[in-house]
Order: structure tokens, then C-alpha cells, then sequence
């Protein structure tokens, strides 16, 4: 993993908090990682944790000095892109091609050609609707890998899947397929 450039995004899911753990253990082993963020991911964490954990800036708007063709540049100079995690929501726009903010212009302008692995994390409600699961199946055949989610105890207290998997079995995966 060394030296590896990981495109790293993050959208409006509790598993935020989760998702920085994977940033930090991506760093340790010595991945290169940008991180960029939808708005509501930012609800959740700060903008100064993933700046601090990847000494880089972490990119959320569109229509900002500095960022007006990153959208096209992160995809060129990623060699893998990761959402961690992954809410309904964005699954939903990238299966659509919706490209309404920075995150899912990002996401839009992916080619595929590229390792693209999605950990989604989102109440059983959200997973098991069928809009959810058809962008799930739309976006395997687009050669997504999914890692998880996982049964578990959810936000909203009851046990069931939509839980996002762990940083140390998201890293595997990452492992594995790089
Ligand atoms: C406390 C809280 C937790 C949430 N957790 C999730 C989640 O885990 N997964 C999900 O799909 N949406 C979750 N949502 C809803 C999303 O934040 C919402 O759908 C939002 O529009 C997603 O925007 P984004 O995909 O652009 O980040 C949560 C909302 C709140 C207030």
C-alpha cells in the first residue's frame, strides 16, 4: 500500500467517526490519501480531523478558488477510490449519474477503470429499499466492490444489517484489491 494515491470520500452517514479510523490506518500504512467530503459529512466530523490526519486539504465545494477542476484531477491522480462511508443518498446519485454537488461530480466523473469500493452505511429501511437495492446491483455490474454492511446494532437501537464494517475489514479490502 505504500505510496498508493486513495481517493477518499465521505458522506453524511454516524459512521463518519468510523471512517476516520480507516483514513488513519490507511496513513499508517503508508497510503497517500485525499479525502473529500459531502456537506452533511461534515455535520458529523470536521474538516479539521481529516485535514490533520492526511496534511492535506479536504475538498467539499464545487464553485471554490483552488477547486473548480478537482473533480476532474482526483479521478486522474487516484489509483483507487474509496466512499466510506456510504449513505443511501449518494449510492443512490451515483447509480442515477446526479451530479449536484462536489462529492457526487466527483463520483459522476469516475471512468470505472479504476478500483472504485463503496462501504455503505445507512438504517435497514434505506438499505432494503428497493431504489437502494437496485443503484446496489446497478453499480456491482459497474465492477463497484461493496464491502459490507454488516448485521449489527444500528443508530436507531434496533439490530439489523446496515451497519458499516469494520476499519480493519475495510482495509483488507482495500489491501486486497490494490
Ligand atoms: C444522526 C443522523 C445519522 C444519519 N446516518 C445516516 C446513515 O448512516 N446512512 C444514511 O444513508 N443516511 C444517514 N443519515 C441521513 C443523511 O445524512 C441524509 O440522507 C443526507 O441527505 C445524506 O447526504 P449526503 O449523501 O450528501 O451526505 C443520517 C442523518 C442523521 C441526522
Amino acid at each position: 500500500m505504500k505510496g498508493k494515491k486513495i481517493l477518499f470520500i465521505l458522506s453524511g452517514s454516524i459512521a463518519c467517526f468510523k471512517a476516520c479510523e480507516v483514513v488513519s490506518a490507511l496513513i499508517k500504512n503508508g497510503a497517500e490519501v485525499q479525502t473529500c467530503a459531502t456537506k452533511n459529512a461534515l455535520n458529523f466530523i470536521g474538516e479539521a480531523t481529516l485535514e490533520g490526519l492526511t496534511h492535506k486539504k479536504v475538498y467539499h465545494e464545487m464553485f471554490e478558488s483552488g477547486s473548480y477542476l478537482k473533480h476532474i484531477e482526483l479521478n486522474s491522480w487516484a489509483e483507487l477510490t474509496l466512499l466510506c462511508p456510504a449513505t443511501a443518498n449518494i449510492i443512490n446519485k451515483i447509480a442515477a449519474g446526479i451530479a449536484d454537488d462536489f462529492a457526487s461530480t466527483l463520483l459522476a466523473a469516475n471512468d470505472y477503470k479504476k478500483p472504485f469500493l463503496i462501504a455503505p452505511a445507512m438504517n435497514v429501511n434505506l438499505y432494503l429499499n428497493p431504489a437502494t437495492a437496485e443503484s446496489i446491483e446497478k453499480l456491482k455490474k459497474r465492477g463497484v466492490v461493496f464491502i459490507g454492511p454488516e448485521t449489527g446494532l444500528l443508530a436507531c437501537g434496533v439490530k439489523a444489517i446496515g451497519k458499516m464494517s469494520e476499519p480493519a475489514e475495510i482495509l483488507k479490502a482495500v489491501k486486497e484489491v490494490l
